[in-house]
């Protein structure tokens, strides 16, 4: 027993219904179904999305992730009423995601309007064993007296994305006793969705089937005697496919006999057979602490459940998206969240999936040549959001003004983009962390090479300098800048990686290697003044600095633009979210502690935070700078994006940067895990709250397990790995423990060895 947490909902409450739909949502990288109630509730958004699979519904719009016909709805009638949680009285509740299986279950007990009680049970679980199953009971029981039972459920293709309808029904049909199917497709034709699904009851009952308005409906009725209990077990089999070698027909009956087999097994053995899939999971990657509170735990399974079900293991062709596949929030578009805030995860747990993810890339690579292309420059620029294709997918207009109807131009297509250098440093720590040559050798150097052109041929010379002008940072609160402090190092790291890979490789190009070598000598690098702080931009130091307490105090709701403009916003020192801190933390090597320390003075009470990518970064770095007690601070603050109090933040879908950064903030912060020139370091330093922190750790070949307490670190590895331990670099084998009395830091912050230690 791994004793995992469950994530609870205290209640049924109108006002929270798509939190909970969002954050306790099920998942396997290939589907992901929002944990919205079976019986509906206006203010309640259903969702189903299958990675990958995006389509655009008109001229002006974008291409979104499709929110599929639902599967999960049941109607249900006691007695001639409509159960309905907004009237009579709820006696007991209980609703729980189970990490440990990947359960969703409601067990309710109700008194209807009229007084009879009931006790109303649903579970459900998307498969992490057969990716395009999944599977519901719901059972009813009549705690009073006997009742008329009916209920009513199916397949519900009149699902949109907030309107927009992407599929046309193409096909409903009966199958046998039990069966329905649906077939639709993409208005562009250009993909299938296939929904088949059985509805059983337990008990005999009267049953009939109707389609109408792309409602394939399946509807029992029956008496339950009292203490009595009926149940309906749905079994979905939900398959979509873009390339069409088989005829319809075909497909759709593989597609039947799938979901027979499933029928077969049952839900029980079903779930089983999912939970040892998880089990592996959570083996393979689940992150233990001692804390003063559960809740720590909790937040660290719910990052590594999100993070797995978010993430398409399966499938090379789609990424992550930002709200993972749990709501349709940022259209199901990919960011650089992936690779900066993503990525490390699976780099260290899970390395064959970081490479997909950047194979991801790769693939897309013709989107990005020719976006670069047709801004005139060389080389490849990745699109700041992508879906399918690789195209930019970047919505041009953002909110309305609603008085004067005018809209706000998105800039991030057009200057953001540093995405560019995040995916080469992304292809750099993939490599460092696997040695993975045939990687580097096929798609690494081709990613390598294709930025640092761009890079090269974006940046402009000014008096005898390269620079790179007009551009947005990661603080988007700052647009159209030049030499961004983030962008230019990580353009200079991006062209320095290609060039050394190159070589490396024994893959030189003369012409290459000579604009390269110009580059990093004549790209302006900003400099940092004498207390150590570097300049965000070119003219950010020149502008006025606000009192920013009360917009922090509301940090994610981007109040600040309630009382200033955009453009006045710009003329401010005010930071959305971490920026020269963010480049502190990628780029360990080229900034010391005392530097860091003086960036996360200088920038932190400029920061509102109004990203959610921004805390947790400077948690870590304020972990690295031994400041535990802000790195604390910082890490509870990055759980409680999804998991606080806050009602509506995760409406539209998880935010699935911060739950990368949950897992981060513990190992690369707490654990004080980094890549520093390619080589492994480890400086823990648990905080205060914390007694032991425990984790699995891929390091190259080696599988290493990392224990962590107040007075000790312990690694025990598969093969031998040399690894940097608070400052002191060693070979390790077998199990090994260090105390930390045995190491005493040194005023930057490496540390020493005391004399005649063995350990
Ligand atoms: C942030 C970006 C991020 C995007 C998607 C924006 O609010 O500023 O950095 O990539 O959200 O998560």
């Amino acid at each position: 027993m791994l004793n995992l947490s469950v994530l609870t909902d205290p209640g049924f409450n109108p006002h929270s219904l798509n939190k909970y739909a969002s954050i306790m949502a099920c998942g396997n990288g290939y589907m992901g179904i929002r944990a919205t109630h079976e019986e509906d509730y206006t203010q309640q958004t259903r969702g189903m999305y299958l990675a990958g699979l995006y389509h655009r519904a008109g001229r002006n719009e974008t291409n979104e992730l499709v929110n599929l016909p639902d599967v999960t709805g049941i109607e249900l009638q006691l007695d001639g009423e409509t159960f309905t949680l907004l009237t009579g009285e709820t006696l007991s509740w209980q609703r729980e995601l189970a990490f440990e299986n990947g359960e969703l279950r409601r067990s309710a007990i109700w008194r209807s309007p009229k007084g009879a009680r009931f006790r109303l049970d649903s579970r459900r679980f998307v498969s992490l064993a057969q990716l395009p199953l999944m599977a519901m009971q719901y059972s009813i029981t009549p705690l009073d007296d006997q009742a008329q039972v009916s209920l009513k459920t199916g397949i519900d293709a009149t699902q949109t994305n907030s309107g927009r309808q992407h599929l046309d029904e193409i096909s409903v049909r009966v199958i046998g006793e039990t069966g329905l199917q649906g077939i639709y497709e993409t208005q562009d034709r250009a993909s299938e969705v296939v929904i088949s699904a059985s509805c059983r009851l337990s008990a005999p009952a009267e049953s009939c089937f109707s389609a109408k308005n792309r409602r394939l409906g399946c509807h029992h009725a029956l008496t339950v005697q009292q203490g009595e209990t009926v149940t309906l077990e749905k079994i979905v089999w939900v398959a979509w496919r873009s390339e069409k070698a088989l005829s319809q027909e075909t497909f759709a009956g593989h597609c039947m006999k799938q979901l027979d087999g499933c029928v077969q097994q049952g839900y029980d053995a079903l779930l089983a057979e999912s939970a040892r899939a998880w089990q592996t999971v959570w083996l393979n990657s689940r992150v233990t602490v001692k804390a003063d509170t559960p809740y720590d735990q909790m937040a660290l399974d719910y990052a590594v459940w999100h993070l797995t079900a978010m993430t398409p293991a399966h499938d090379e062709r789609c990424s992550i998206a930002a709200k993972g596949l749990t709501g349709e929030g940022y259209k199901g578009h990919i960011f650089w969240d992936t690779e900066i805030f993503l990525l490390p995860f699976h780099l260290f747990t899970r390395p064959a999936t970081a490479r997909n993810l950047l194979r991801y890339r790769w693939l897309n690579l013709s989107g990005a040549r020719e976006k670069a292309r047709r801004n005139g420059w060389p080389g490849a620029l990745f699109p700041w959001e992508s879906a399918a294709s690789g195209q930019e997918e970047t919505p041009e207009f953002a909110a309305i003004n609603i008085r004067t109807g005018v809209r706000q131009k998105v800039a991030s297509a057009l200057a953001e983009h540093h995405i560019v250098a995040d995916i080469a440093w992304a292809v750099v720590a993939y490599w460092q962390a696997t040695h993975d040559d045939a990687f580097m050798r096929h798609e690494g150097l081709t990613l390598l090479m294709e930025t640092a052109t761009f890079w090269m041929g974006r940046a402009v010379e000014v008096n005898g300098r390269l620079e790179i002008h007009d551009v947005i940072g990661p603080d988007e609160y700052t647009e159209h800048v030049n030499n961004n402090a983030y962008t230019n190092y990580m353009a200079w790291y991006n062209v320095a990686s290609a060039l050394t890979f190159m070589r490396q490789f024994g893959c030189e190009e003369s012409r290459f290697s000579e604009s390269a070598a110009r580059f990093l000598t004549q790209l302006w690098l900003p400099k940092a003044n004498d207390e150590g702080v570097l300049p965000q931009d070119d003219t950010f130091m020149s502008k006025p600095a606000i009192d920013l307490t009360s917009y922090r105090a509301q940090a994610g709701k981007q109040t600040i633009l309630l009382d200033y403009s955009r453009a006045e916003v710009n003329e401010m020192q005010i930071l959305k979210q971490a920026d020269v801190v963010m480049l502190n933390y990628l780029l360990p090597e080229k900034f010391d502690r005392r530097e860091c320390a003086a960036n996360l003075a200088f920038y932190e009470p400029r920061t509102i935070h109004d990203s959610s990518l921004s805390k947790a970064i400077h948690g870590i770095v304020a972990a690295r700078c031994g400041d535990l007690a802000m790195a604390w601070r910082y890490w509870r603050d990055g759980t409680a994006i999804d998991l606080g109090d806050d009602p509506h933040s995760s409406d539209e879908g998880i935010h699935a940067a911060a739950t990368g950064a949950i897992w981060s903030g513990a190992i690369q912060g707490f654990a004080g895990v980094q890549i520093v020139e390619g080589e492994l370091h480890l400086s823990p330093a648990l905080p205060q709250a914390w007694q032991q922190l425990h984790f699995p750790l891929k390091w190259r070949n080696a599988s290493l397990e990392i224990t962590v307490d107040s007075e000790a670190l312990t690694i025990v590895t598969t093969e031998p790995v040399q690894v940097t331990v608070w400052g002191v670099t060693l070979t390790l084998a077998g199990q090994q423990t260090f105390l930390c009395k045995d190491f005493h830091l040194s005023v930057n912050g490496t540390a020493t060895r005391k004399e005649g230690d063995d350990a």
